[in-house]
């Protein structure tokens, strides 16, 4: 039976990251109040800290990535936070902290694989209850992998959303927990924000305005990202996302979903022919940047079906030639699943550099962008448009708390943070989450009349917020 303790898991790399912090007004936590000029001088808002010397680790030229070197000659990077990240808005916990020089102190990831493995998704409840088990071990560990203590950070940046609630809850109330105790800011960060500028911590030479294409197990978006915390949205689906599609096609294919479902399908698909299934290829005839995989499920689970291939029966037991079925279908839907992408890339460009000529970057970011053959069929999509194609490393597209801490830092830099909540909270203190919460305003010509008439928005977008802050405070 598979345990139910989630799998810790800690790696120390040395990227940047930036995170955004969260405010205690009268019970209610706000986050995104602060977009004053008033707060803009951050570092003598709060009381100067005095940084350990150990942040100049000794390590740091031995192992830094190319990525790091690129980001600490760059002028934007020379300030001194140092930032902890805090992530739970699905089914990872994860911390990290990560200085604005752009090196990654320490990223820790505790993994539900198994609970995801045995119920086949996530049970927010249970969810939940991993995450409180091991939120408090994990930011330990991301502080003692790092060499620090709570008293040596700027900041405290946490997922606010898009999410799940009760998971999201946790991280809140464990940021607040340590803003309060050592009176740090927070950050209330939006988690595909943080998907998209971790790509900035990569990157050097990623300057506004670029395209982001960000792919994960719950959203899909195509966004023109023309400066922090101001997004156009191109296109997102309007049903399922792609890695919900990858996740589920590894489970009626009797994959071992311990890792991932995406990473199980990408590997299996290599041993398949990817022509042998004729899927069709999701709105063709929509001509704009918006997606769907419901449908394109619903052709692998037929495929699936026609073939008598039985789920419960673990691939790794069923015979030779039922193995090689299994994996043409997984190549023919993994052709099919990214030609969407590509589709819409293709028009979305289009589309982007009209609006802005300028761009010259497309981010891939998200789980599903960890896949070799995305990144290599969109890298064709790019070069044909004379852009580039930015792709974090895996670590850094699936879930984890350096893209938390990066956009943290990114935000605190502008004055958007909240200050830290009083040491002791009244009981009915209310957190400030939010589980649905566009990252930007839709484009007029993106618009899905299909979408639209089934969204009810709980949050105003992160977009919207920033530049209503900016006519209150100019
Ligand atoms: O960004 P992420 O870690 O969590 C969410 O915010 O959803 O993305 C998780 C998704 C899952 O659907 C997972 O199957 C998918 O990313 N994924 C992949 C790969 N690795 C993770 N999909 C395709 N290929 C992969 N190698
Ligand atoms: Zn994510």
């Amino acid at each position: 039976m598979a345990s139910l303790a989630p799998t810790l898991s800690c790696t120390i790399s040395r990227l940047n990251l930036l995170a955004e912090l969260s405010h205690n007004h009268h019970r209610t936590i706000r986050f995104f109040r602060t977009l004053s000029s008033k707060l803009r001088p951050q570092k003598s808002f709060y009381p100067r800290r005095s940084f350990k010397s150990s942040f100049s680790s000794p390590n740091f030229e031995s192992t830094s990535s190319n990525c790091s070197k690129s980001l600490r000659s760059s002028p934007v990077f020379n300030d001194n936070l140092v930032v902890l990240g805090i992530e739970t808005s699905c089914d990872d916990t994860a911390a990290a902290v990560v200085r604005s020089n752009g090196e990654i102190l320490s990223q820790v990831v505790s993994s539900q694989a198994d609970l995801l493995a045995r119920y086949g998704g996530v049970a927010p409840k249970m969810a939940e209850e991993a995450h409180s088990q091991v939120i408090d071990q994990v930011v330990q560990d991301a502080l003692d992998n790092a060499n620090l203590t709570e008293a040596d950070l700027s900041a405290v940046a946490v997922t606010i959303g898009p999410g799940l609630s009760l998971c999201l809850r946790v991280g809140v109330q464990k940021a607040r927990k340590i803003a309060a105790s050592y009176q740090l800011p927070i950050v209330g960060v939006h988690h595909m924000e943080a998907h998209a500028l971790i790509a900035r911590l990569c990157e050097r030479d990623l300057q506004f305005p670029f395209m982001a294409l960000l792919i994960s197990g719950g959203h899909n978006l195509l966004v023109l990202a023309h400066d922090l915390g101001h997004y156009l949205q191109l296109g997102t689906t309007i049903d399922d996302a792609i890695g919900e599609a990858y996740d589920k096609t590894a489970k009626w294919l009797g994959l071992d979903l311990r890792r991932s479902g995406g990473a199980a399908i990408e590997e299996l698909a290599l041993r398949g022919d990817a022509e042998s299934i004729n899927f069709s290829v999701p709105m063709k005839q929509h001509k704009d940047c918006n997606f769907s995989y419901a449908g394109l499920k619903t052709q692998v689970r037929l495929a699936i079906e026609s073939k008598n291939i039985d789920a419960g029966i673990p691939f790794s037991s069923a015979s030779i030639e039922e193995q090689g079925l299994r994996a043409d279908i997984a190549a023919s839907f993994q052709r099919v699943a990214v030609l969407h992408l590509e589709e819409r890339c293709e028009r979305a460009i289009q589309w982007a550099l009209e609006i802005e000529p300028s761009i010259k970057h497309l981010v891939v970011s998200g789980g599903v962008a960890s896949n070799q053959y995305v990144r290599a069929r969109l890298h064709e999509v790019v070069a044909k448009n004379s852009l580039q194609l930015v792709c974090p490393p895996p670590s850094l597209c699936t879930d984890n708390g350096v893209m938390i801490a990066w956009t943290g830092i990114e935000n605190f830099r502008l004055g958007r943070f909240d200050p830290p909540p009083p040491a002791v909270e009244p009981e009915d203190c209310q957190v400030d989450l939010r589980p649905r919460w566009p990252l930007g305003e839709e484009y007029g010509r993106g618009r899905s009349v299909a979408r639209s008439m089934r969204t009810a928005r709980i949050h105003p977008s992160l977009t919207s917020l920033t530049q209503a802050s900016r006519h209150q405070h100019p």
